[in-house]
């Protein structure tokens, strides 16, 4: 399973990509909205750090104008995805940009049936959101199981994106029930990297070295 991260944040990128771990960014309206930058701008400092997918969302709601904004985000540069709502408008774009070999990232799925519409539509990838899944009570982690299933069963090349991650079981479980990719907060990127027994071991290392001998 591939990392990208969650974040319009420059900062929070350069220090992951600096990991070596990075395989993608993803964005939305609402982490742009965070930064109080120009989103074209940010867009074309993200790409030119990242190589993989950077998914840049549409504002429009409908099919014409999501094509339009999807055309003109599609021009910063060859590794911007566009990221459209899980909508028949939005199908309608995807089928668009799909034709026109752009790629596109379907967001806000919360069923195993908007990726399998989304999919045949065309899309990349599809983004199931665990969090606001567990959050009304639902088991965002089973939908991911599901939708993998159904991949595999249909010869689905579509991408399956873990989205709305958040904490490190969710990013254990998604990769053992075949997500393709999680899509991860900065902070919790961090939070993959402790464990008490590392922690210990270096400190044991170190009064071990400097209590040597010789
Ligand atoms: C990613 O593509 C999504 O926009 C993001 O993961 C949503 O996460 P949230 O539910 O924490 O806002």
């Amino acid at each position: 399973m591939k990392f990208f991260i969650d974040t319009a944040n420059l900062d929070e990128i350069r220090e992951v990509h600096s990991l070596g771990v990075l395989d993608g960014v993803t964005t939305n309206p609402s982490l742009v909205a965070k930064e109080n930058i120009s989103f074209h701008d940010r867009l074309r400092e993200i790409t030119d750090l990242v190589a993989g997918s950077v998914s840049a969302e549409v504002i429009a709601t409908d099919a014409p104008g999501m094509i339009e904004d999807g055309l003109e985000l599609a021009k910063i540069a060859p590794n911007i995805t566009i990221k459209v709502p899980m909508t028949p408008d939005g199908l309608k774009a995807v089928k668009v940009f799909s034709e026109k070999n752009i790629k596109t990232n379907v967001t806000l799925i919360f069923s195993a049936n908007q990726a399998l519409l989304a999919a045949r539509a065309g899309a990349s990838y599809v983004s199931p959101f665990l969090g606001r899944l567990d959050d009304i009570g639902h088991n965002g982690l089973d939908l991911i199981s599901t939708i993998s299933q159904i991949f595999d069963i249909h010869g689905i090349d579509t991408e399956i994106i873990a989205a709305s991650i958040r904490h490190p079981i969710h990013i254990t479980e998604a990769a053992t029930r075949g997500a393709h990719i999680a899509t991860v907060p900065y902070k919790t990127i961090l939070q993959l990297f402790n464990h008490p027994l590392t922690d210990q071991g270096i400190e044991k290392f170190l009064a071990d070295w400097s209590n040597r001998t010789k």
